[in-house]
Parts: structure tokens; C-alpha cells; sequence
């Protein structure tokens, strides 16, 4: 499964991409807004910081609008990917930015039949809303396992990115249920490594090692 982080926090980027397990990054108007920064520098800057699919969100929601500012966003790095809307201009957008060869991820996904005109527009990413689904009282992650469904029924080639993910049983939640990649804050990314039996176990092992007076080096 790819770990993309959720985030436009460049220095968290910098210390978690540094573990090696970062595979890329999404962004979304929100994110940007709290960032404070102009949109393209801080793509430019992700772009940098990673060397798998940059998310980045246009906010048109013409065709020709999402087409203008998809071809700009996708000039800032070759690691840039276009994030689109889940609508029927945002798919005739996909499917034109498809004929380009520019890579697409169509967001705010939140039914199968929706993830499966994604994947006929030749989305190269759907991104499910897990969390804001569970939000309302529906199952998210019974969504990943329908799309995963009817993907494989047809072979369909686009990913499933699980998306507005809020813990780590999401994340283990939607590996189990097959999505391609997973999205998540940098909190719950930290939180994956966790368990308190570990952290015992490790206590353990250093408190005996210190008896032993040794030293490996
Ligand atoms: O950026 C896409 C998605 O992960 C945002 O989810 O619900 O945390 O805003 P949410």
C-alpha cells in the first residue's frame, strides 16, 4: 500500500519523508488555505520534498476553468498530479487531462457508482471519503471494499487512494479492504508506528542490556 501524507506542512514533510515511508503527498484548498502561502509555491516546494504523486486541487469548477489550472499546476513538477472534483465537469476534465497524459485524482468521492464513472473517465486516482462518511453515520470503508469490487470486476486500472482518514484502524481498515494507497494527517502517519507493547519491549530489552555492562562498537 503508498502512504501519501494529508498535509501542506512543509517542515512535518520534511522530518516524516525522511523515514523513507512517505510515498507522496495530497493537498486540497483547505490545506492550502492553512498554510498561508501561494498554492503553486508550496506545490513546488512538496514537490521537492517527495519524489511520488503531489496532489494538487484545482478550484474551478468550469471545464475549461479546471483545464486552464490543471495544465498550470501540472507544469510545476513532473510529480505533480491534478486533483479534480467529483462532478461531470471535473470527469470531462479527467478524461481530457487522460488524452494529455497528465495524471489526475478525482476527490470528494463518497459512492461506488461515483468511483466507477471516475474510472471510466480514466482517473488515474479516486480518493474515497472514509472519515467524512463515518461522520454521518455511514460505513466509509465498506465504500473502499465496493470500489475495490467493482474495479476488479472490470479492471479498471485506477487507484484507490483512501481519503479522509482519522486512525490508524482506518489505515489498517483500507489495506485490509485492498485500496492502492492510503492518505493521512501526519498524526495518524506517527501513530502507525505505535503500539505500548513495543514501547515495553523495548524499555525492557535496553534495561537488561545496561546490566550486561557490554558494548557492541
Ligand atoms: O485531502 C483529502 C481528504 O483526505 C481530506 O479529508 O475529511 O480530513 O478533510 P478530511
Amino acid at each position: 500500500m503508498q502512504l501519501f501524507l494529508d498535509t501542506t506542512d512543509t517542515a512535518v514533510l520534511r522530518t516524516l519523508a525522511a523515514t523513507g515511508l512517505v510515498d507522496g503527498v495530497t493537498t486540497n484548498p483547505t490545506l492550502i488555505a492553512k498554510s498561508g502561502r501561494p498554492m503553486v509555491e508550496v506545490i513546488a516546494e512538496i514537490c521537492g520534498l517527495v519524489e511520488g504523486a503531489v496532489s494538487a486541487e484545482v478550484a474551478a469548477t468550469d471545464v475549461q476553468g479546471m483545464l486552464a489550472e490543471g495544465r498550470r499546476l501540472a507544469a510545476v513538477a513532473a510529480n505533480v498530479v491534478v486533483k479534480l472534483p467529483l462532478t461531470p465537469e471535473g470527469l470531462v476534465a479527467t478524461r481530457q487531462f487522460a488524452l494529455e497524459g497528465i495524471q489526475t485524482n478525482v476527490t470528494l468521492c463518497f459512492s461506488a457508482p461515483q468511483a466507477m464513472l471516475a474510472a471510466k473517465a480514466g482517473a488515474t486516482y479516486v480518493s474515497p471519503f472514509v472519515g467524512r462518511l463515518d461522520d454521518i453515520g455511514e460505513d466509509g470503508i465498506q465504500l473502499v471494499h465496493d470500489i475495490r469490487a467493482i474495479y476488479d470486476n472490470y479492471a479498471f486500472d485506477t487507484q484507490i487512494l483512501a481519503a479522509s482518514i482519522r486512525s490508524a484502524d482506518h489505515v489498517q481498515a483500507a489495506a485490509i479492504a485492498g485500496a492502492d494507497c492510503c492518505t493521512l494527517p501526519p498524526a495518524v502517519f506517527e501513530a502507525l508506528f505505535k503500539h505500548p507493547l513495543t514501547e515495553k519491549g523495548l524499555e525492557q530489552f535496553l534495561s537488561d542490556w545496561a546490566k550486561t555492562g557490554q558494548s557492541i562498537l
